[in-house]
């Protein structure tokens, strides 16, 4: 009974996802129709028409739509965001709708959407409220702090900077997320789905944890608050003698050698 009513519920979840995407992407094409087919002189080619059809998943000004499904765009960093327009324009990333939007624009212009999002400054949501047990919580919070040198797993904080809010210009923080769109990436990057540049450190990190792993680093990440200066800091961290090591090709601020 309990399991024919999460079915149902999940059934009429999908339904209702359909369904916001047909109407999405009626909206999208209208809102992107002009830039294919309106003469110069009609349309203006400012920022704010380019992005209209994006805020309409991504919530007002990139702040996320209001599940876990449409992620935040607004204030991660320029490089990131650019190599990630790139990554479904090219294959490296699946969602066809994505897809399709970026599939006929050149870099130049990906590149000045990702600007334009990178410099939003949108205050953050609350944490979500932790929703395993302490145990899988501190669990968690050592993974992302110290990793497990001893089976080869690098600390997340390596990475993605001390206070987890990201290396400019291209490695993205890790707070502010809600636990649902950390667990698909990660999931996503599992089954090969997510690709970044090569080598492509994150599939490496993540070929090593398990499952249960993956639920407590999400599960800590998402209950995690900003701290003050929420930004992605300017100097990659310092590399930890001794820690597992890996290479990553989207991020040659990390050195490019493995780290
Ligand atoms: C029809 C809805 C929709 C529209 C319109 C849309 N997006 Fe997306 N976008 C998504 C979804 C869903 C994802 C996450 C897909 C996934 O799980 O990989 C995404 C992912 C992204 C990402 C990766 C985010 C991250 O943190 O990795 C970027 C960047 C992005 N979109 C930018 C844009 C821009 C710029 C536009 C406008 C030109 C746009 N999107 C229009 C639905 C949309
Ligand atoms: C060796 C460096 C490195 C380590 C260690 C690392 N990451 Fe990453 N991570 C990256 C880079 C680089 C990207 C951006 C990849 C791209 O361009 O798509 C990334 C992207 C991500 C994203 C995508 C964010 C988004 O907005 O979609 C998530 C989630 C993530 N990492 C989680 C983790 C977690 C959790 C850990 C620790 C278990 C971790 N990472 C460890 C380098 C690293």
């Amino acid at each position: 009974m309990m399991a024919g009513t999460d079915l149902m519920g999940r059934t009429a979840a999908v339904c209702r996802r359909i369904g916001r995407w047909l109407t999405l992407a009626l909206l999208a094409a209208g809102a992107l129709l002009p830039l294919a087919s309106r003469a110069a002189s009609v349309f203006e080619d400012s920022m704010a028409q380019r992005t209209l059809p994006c805020t309409l998943c991504h919530g007002k000004e990139g702040r996320a739509g209001p599940d876990g499904y449409y992620p935040r765009i607004a204030g991660k960093p320029a490089g990131y965001l650019f190599n990630q327009l790139r990554n479904f324009r090219d294959g490296r990333r699946h969602y066809g709708l994505m897809t399709a939007m970026v599939d006929p624009l050149t870099d130049t212009y990906l590149q000045e959407i990702a600007n334009h999002f990178a410099s939003l400054e949108i205050p953050y949501p609350a944490p979500q409220p932790a929703q395993i047990p302490a145990p899988a919580l501190q669990r968690g919070a050592v993974l992302v702090r110290e990793g497990d040198p001893a089976r080869k797993v690098p600390a997340c904080v390596s990475c993605h900077g001390a206070a987890l809010t990201g290396v400019w210009p291209n490695v993205p923080g890790l707070l502010g997320l809600p636990r649902d769109y950390l667990n698909s990436q990660l999931g996503a990057w599992r089954a090969g789905q997510r690709q970044a540049h090569a080598p492509d450190c994150m599939a490496q990190v993540l070929r090593h944890l398990q499952d249960d792993e993956l639920a407590a680093i999400t599960g800590w990440l998402a209950a995690q608050p900003l701290p003050a200066d929420p930004r992605a800091v300017r100097q990659p961290p310092v590399r930890v003698p001794g820690a597992a090591s890996v290479a990553c090709g989207s991020a040659p601020e990390l050195g490019g050698i493995a780290r």
